[in-house]
């Protein structure tokens, strides 16, 4: 077997909706106060998207930043993959969009759907791809315009989501000669496929007038058993992905913003200080895939990854899906 080729992040890159969206908004729609969304879930404000804005267009913002942070062109990338649960249309993929509109005239495009686990998933994929010789420059995103999906009359779930995007650009390590990937793990539990998900709309449950009165087409969402899986998983994944470094190594802990609580429970069993934990769930919610590259992009350009520490990337959502990245920095 050929050799595998070290692969490094040679740049990232994020965006956020304009509109700021305060947790009083909600008040007026379902019965829910400012206090009790702080209290429970660390949120205070999110993002919400355009009427005219989709997923592809949080997702070539943020890809154009990605690029000009990598020195990258359009034109060179060989592979463009984007984790997104809402993508623009069923068909076809949102990557292929994307792909368009930055002019990456050879690069092929796909997406994966792994839900809050979706930007590892598109990472792991690239990290693959060029380990195995099979590209050199690869795109991975993840984007969501989560607020097309959110039923606005269901206080325990349209209160946490939020729009965004995050990207990263992958190549050869001797090319771009930081952000070594060490390591990466995915799991999944079709299992738990109901703990969030979206009963109508696809192949089991086509969409009629009875879907659509029934709510459907909205996210679902068991949100205490998300919540006991969250905390379990997170935890697993740190320690799977730190085992062997010494915690001095660590600069930083990038979780997928789902629930400050949980990020908080799942890191105390660790003993891992709040410090080295990227939170910014306060500002933007939860936006599935996008959390983690979003996280990650602003820990980067805040200077708070020293070059040679190491930074843990963990995420978990609907499937049941985790997923874990060990990044030499
Ligand atoms: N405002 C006020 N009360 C609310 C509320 C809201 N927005 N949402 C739920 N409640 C109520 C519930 O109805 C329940 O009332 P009851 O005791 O009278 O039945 C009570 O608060 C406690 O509900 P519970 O679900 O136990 O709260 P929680 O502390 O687990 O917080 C979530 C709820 C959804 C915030 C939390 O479980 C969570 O973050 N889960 C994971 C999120 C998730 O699934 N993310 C998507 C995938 S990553």
């Amino acid at each position: 077997m050929a050799s595998r080729i070290a692969v490094g992040i040679a740049g990232t890159g994020s965006y956020v909706p304009e509109r700021v969206v305060k947790n009083a908004f909600f008040e007026r729609l379902v019965d829910t106060s400012d206090e009790w969304i702080v209290q429970r879930t660390g949120i205070e404000e999110r993002r919400f998207a355009a009427d005219d804005q989709a997923t592809s267009d949080l997702a070539l913002e943020a890809s154009k930043r990605a690029l000009e942070a990598a020195g990258v062109k359009p034109e060179e990338l060989d592979l463009i993959v984007l984790g997104t649960l809402t993508p623009d249309y069923l068909l076809p993929s949102t990557a292929c969009l994307v792909q368009d509109r930055l002019g990456a005239t050879h690069a092929g495009a796909f997406d994966v759907n792994a839900a809050c686990t979706g930007f590892l998933t598109a990472l792991h994929t690239g990290e693959a791809f060029i380990a195995a010789g099979r590209a050199r420059r690869v795109l991975v995103i993840g984007a969501e315009k989560l607020t097309s999906f959110v039923d606005f009359t269901d206080r325990s779930s349209c209160v946490i989501f939020g729009d965004a995007a995050g990207a990263a650009v992958l190549t050869p390590l001797d090319e771009c000669g930081q952000g070594e990937i060490l390591r990466t793990t995915l799991g999944a539990d079709g299992k738990g496929y109901d703990f969030i998900h979206m009963p109508g709309g696809g192949s089991r449950k086509p969409p009629t007038q009875e879907t659509l009165e029934k709510r459907e087409h909205f996210i679902r969402m068991r949100g205490r058993d998300v919540f006991r899986f969250a905390v379990t998983y997170m935890g697993e994944m740190v320690r799977e992905m730190t085992e062997g470094y010494s915690p001095d190594e660590i600069a930083l802990v990038v979780p997928h913003q789902v629930n400050k609580r949980i990020i908080e429970a799942a890191l105390e069993r660790l003993d891992i200080p709040p410090e080295k934990v990227v939170v910014n769930i306060e500002k933007y919610g939860n936006s599935s895939a996008a959390t983690v590259p979003l996280a990650l992009d602003e820990a980067v350009r805040a200077g708070r990854i020293e070059k040679g520490k190491l930074v843990v990337l963990v995420a978990f959502g609907a499937g049941l899906t985790w997923g874990g990245t060990l990044i030499r920095w």
